[in-house]
């Protein structure tokens, strides 16, 4: 049966550390930790803004976290430097399972939706400059109802963009406090285990499908 599935963005079908790369030219082999660290504070950033009620959009918790981390590392950027690498977060490359796996469950009549923290017009941009907008139904964000993942409102929103009961919509997601999130007020999840060694938080719930990668995903939902 076609069911409504919504995938989450960043680790799931882009890869933020993909920054790395970027990082290179200002923090040199401080780099992959500075990035690894951006990544941290850009999410720890929306749980304590959702936690304090103090909303501010996912792009404000990005750059805060890029200044965090800058200080962190003793790296200086210029307010140029900050637009460019927040510039190239809008073209970070999709893994190479995604077009297939988004085009396998297209073509089997489930409908995809994106759904994430980050604000749709910048999704959108992400989307077309990853080549992958066209597998995709719609994008629903948080940003809609001013809060963050994993505030159960926002597993409410997407189920109510999908105009399907709780029970019945699935979350996508890589990052497993977003798995937890969904499976704890009810929602069907799939875990993205990208990697071997990522582990699930010891918290009791536990996803429906595990997969390696969309298209492992795509035979798992047939
Ligand atoms: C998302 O895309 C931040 O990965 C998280 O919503």
């Amino acid at each position: 049966m076609p069911h409504s599935i919504g995938f989450d963005i960043y680790g799931t079908l882009v890869d933020p550390l993909d920054m790395n790369e970027h990082l290179r030219p200002f923090a040199g082999d401080d780099a992959d930790a500075m990035s690894a660290l951006w990544r941290q504070k850009q999410l720890e950033y929306t749980f304590r803004r959702g936690l304090m009620k103090e909303y501010e959009n996912f792009g404000v918790c990005t750059k805060q976290a890029l200044g965090f981390a800058a200080e962190s590392f003793g790296v200086s950027l210029s307010e140029d430097d900050e637009a460019a690498l927040i510039g190239e977060y809008q073209n970070l490359r999709a893994f190479p399972d995604v077009a297939p796996g988004l085009e396998k469950m297209k073509e089997r009549g489930h409908r995809l939706a994106a759904f994430s923290n980050g604000v749709e017009a910048t999704a959108r941009t992400l989307f077309e400059n990853a080549g992958i907008l066209s597998h995709l139904d719609e994008i629903v964000s948080v940003d809609d109802i001013g809060t963050f993942k994993p505030d159960p409102a926002v597993y409410e929103y997407l189920a109510k963009r999908f105009e399907r009961d709780i029970e019945d919509v699935w979350l996508v997601s890589s990052n497993p406090f977003d798995v937890i999130g969904a499976k704890a007020i009810g929602m069907n999840a799939a875990w993205i285990k990208r990697s071997g060694d990522a582990v699930l938080d010891p918290w009791g719930f536990e996803p429906d499908f595990v997969a390696s990668d969309l298209e492992d995903l795509a035979e798992k939902f047939g």
